[in-house]
């Protein structure tokens, strides 16, 4: 039974004050020891020898980081896709994302060719709310272009809480735009003060490899690899920074998986242009050298686009732009399907459909491969897994901050505990890990979502629609603060001049 909604989210008595003791706090800028005291679901207090209301419930961090829950920016639950569906719904993956730590998603609601976008709106509202475990947002696909869809994108923005919207190189004659009407998105976006978000590969030339590729023979998932390489990615990436450059627009390109893809980025970011790169939690903990692997399962597991790359510097050369702000935060691009939906591909690698895990281990990931490793400190961890999600995507300071006023979505992380990561224990409902067996340093101990304890000594106390649909607003500072002064700065000019007097020689239908 679904509970009624103006019941959602009232945490119970008992539990609704907390009262963190003896931890550490770390938010993305300054780290400190404080007591942190929650009711009603928001951050109340926060200092040493706090004066609280009696019966609060006590959590003990001692030798423990108090921080705020993961945001995850990139996520595909339940979604409709290559002739199937992703296992992980919104029950099931936001219950995952709550058992390694993330206490945010931001799903994405992509219409079909031809759909209403609010149609699609609400339909994935309607899949969503009564099933999500945490809170969660939507980025509204603009997979094909008209009127009635730029008409529609200010109804989304402006009524409907959403400042971001994703648009595909790639996937031709399924989701891709051409270059034209990525230009009049971009704008369009940029009138309303959204965020422009682009999957970024080439699918064009993904097209022509294709069948390259199967006429050679080459049917299994180290196909899929092949008919996408790096520059591919690349290409896709320097263009869609044109385009939006020609509209003075912010951009920011999901799922960046290639060291030559980022460099794009770092590049573009030098030359002072508002740009956000997003690795993901698989880019940064596997690599591509698994589409090579004896096992057709193995192999077709680990199928996603854009691929992960087979030249194994790759991850940590994307935690090193990670750590210096080449690239900002990360998601996972959860959007997983069991091994009998990968078999639909098995004599033929177009039909694999695309997606891997990352939902629940993306922060223990990021954790062992940034922090153990000595690439990030424990504030850019949290601004890497949190703070730059909620400034980007405008939710700052309601998340990602542990600070008075803040929604207590908040995480006791144990720095010295270890985890193994397993298909066997993981709460996805996929049957594969693309990390299976990777030890982890770094594990969630109290995970706490809207002021409610939702994971304890191990045991996970989660409810289906607890989460709540969070609205988004326009102009994002972290993405707009610069661009209207650019609009000024780097305004068409025309000159006046005197009219030109001389001859004019006839157009002689010369094509
Ligand atoms: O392979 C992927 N990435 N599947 C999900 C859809 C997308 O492109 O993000
Ligand atoms: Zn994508
Ligand atoms: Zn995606
Ligand atoms: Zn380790």
């Amino acid at each position: 039974m679904t509970t009624p909604s103006k019941f959602r989210n009232v945490p119970k008595t008992a539990q609704n004050r907390l009262l963190i003791k003896g931890g550490k706090v770390v938010n993305s800028d300054t780290s400190f020891y404080a007591d942190v005291y929650m009711e009603d679901g928001i951050i109340r207090q926060v200092g040493k020898d706090l004066i609280t209301p009696g019966g609060a419930k006590v959590l003990d961090a001692k030798g423990k980081l108090i921080i705020p829950g993961g945001i995850d920016t990139h996520t595909h639950m339940q979604l409709p896709f290559m002739g199937t569906c992703a296992i992980d719904d919104f029950y099931q993956g936001t219950k995952a994302a709550l058992a390694g730590g993330t206490t945010m998603i931001i799903d994405h609601c992509l219409p079909t060719r031809g759909q209403s976008l609010v149609e699609a709106y609400d339909q994935w509202r309607a899949w969503a709310d009564p099933k999500v475990c945490c809170d969660y947002s939507l980025h509204v696909g603009i997979t094909w272009w008209s009127e009635s869809v730029q008409k529609e994108l200010s109804v989304i923005a402006e009524e409907k809480g959403i400042n971001s919207f994703k648009m595909f190189m790639a996937y031709k004659d399924v989701f891709m735009l051409q270059d034209f009407e990525l230009y009049r998105a971009f704008a369009a976006l940029k009138e309303l003060g959204a965020l422009p978000l682009v999957h970024a590969e080439n699918g064009d030339i993904i097209a022509e490899n294709t069948k390259k590729l199967l006429e050679l023979g080459i049917s299994g998932p180290e196909g899929h690899l092949q008919s996408r390489p790096e520059d591919v990615e690349a290409e896709a990436v320097n263009r869609a920074i044109c385009i939006a450059n020609q509209v003075n627009s912010p951009l920011y390109v999901v799922h960046v998986m290639s060291k030559s893809a980022a460099d794009e980025i770092s590049k573009a970011r030098r030359q002072g242009k508002v740009i956000f790169g997003e690795p993901i939690a698989a880019g940064l903990g596997t690599d591509g050298t698994n589409y090579f692997h004896h096992e057709w399962l193995h192999a077709a597991a680990h199928v996603m686009g854009p691929p992960l790359r087979p030249d194994p510097t790759t991850p940590g050369y994307l935690m090193d732009l990670l750590a210096n702000n080449d690239l900002q935060l990360t998601g996972t691009d959860h959007c997983t399907f069991k091994s009998e939906q990968k078999a639909m591909g098995k004599d033929d690698f177009t039909k694999i459909p695309n997606g891997v895990n990352g939902v629940e281990d993306r922060m223990s990931v990021i954790w062992e491969k940034g922090v153990e490793t000595g690439k990030l400190d424990e504030c850019r961890f949290v601004a890497v897994t949190s703070t730059n999600a909620a400034k980007i995507f405008n939710m700052y300071p309601r998340k990602g901050v542990i600070q008075v006023g803040s929604d207590a979505d908040v995480v006791i992380w144990d720095p010295m505990a270890t985890r193994v990561i397993s298909k066997e224990t993981h709460h996805q409902a996929v049957d594969f890990n693309i990390f299976e067996g990777m030890e982890c340093h770094g594990v969630p101990l109290t995970v706490i979502s809207n002021g409610r304890v939702v994971l304890e000594d191990g045991e996970l106390h989660v409810s289906q629609g607890a989460g709540r649909f969070i609205s988004r607003p326009l102009h994002a500072p972290e993405a707009y603060s610069r661009i209207s002064q650019r609009e000024k700065v780097n305004a068409y000019k025309r000159v006046d001049r005197d009219g030109y007097e001389g001859p004019i020689h006839k157009n002689t239908g010369q094509p």
